[in-house]
């Protein structure tokens, strides 16, 4: 569905920049997994959240990897969006405008620290291409 609605997601996972048949895509197996990492995160953040700064770190460092994975925040909101879509109708009468807010609130959250870890690294990745160039001509200077 993330792709159905946000067709330029798929420039992140490159394997699919050219897909255009749906089918191919609600049948692959890397979007598959991606999924069930989404689900698998979504568990492990619930579970910390009587322990704040441990699910802080969590999506920091999930942020951080996502600037490796080349896949930027602008598209993060999304994944929430997706969320709510295919769990409400399981929920069926047990989903609430509460339980609504709830979700929302963690995808909030979740993804604003991820947003910041991925601009961190951005930050980091960034000063060492400029510090980079200087210590190499400075070794070159000291070999000679
Ligand atoms: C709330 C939003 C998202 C969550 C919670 C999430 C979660 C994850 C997790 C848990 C992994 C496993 C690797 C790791 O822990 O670093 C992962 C990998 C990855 N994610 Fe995401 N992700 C989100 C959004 C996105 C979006 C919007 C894209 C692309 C547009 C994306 C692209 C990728 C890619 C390319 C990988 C590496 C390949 C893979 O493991 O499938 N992610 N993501």
């Amino acid at each position: 569905r993330l792709f159905e609605t946000h067709p330029e997601c798929k420039d992140v996972f490159f394997l699919f920049r050219d897909v255009d048949d749906l089918q191919r895509l609600r049948t692959s197996k890397e979007l598959r997994a991606h999924g069930l990492r989404v689900m698998s995160f979504v568990e492990k953040s619930v579970a910390r959240l009587e322990h704040s700064e441990r699910l802080e770190q969590l999506a920091l460092e999930l942020g951080k990897s996502h600037y490796r994975y080349n896949a930027p925040p602008k598209y993060y909101q999304y994944v929430g969006i997706e969320f709510v879509c295919a769990v409400q109708p399981i929920l069926k009468e047990r989903w609430t405008p509460e339980v609504e807010e709830a979700w929302q609130t963690l995808f909030k959250y979740v993804t604003e620290v991820m947003k910041r870890g991925y601009l961190q690294e951005e930050k980091i990745k960034r000063t060492m291409e400029t510090v980079e160039p200087k210590q190499a001509s400075r070794r070159a200077n000291n070999a000679i």
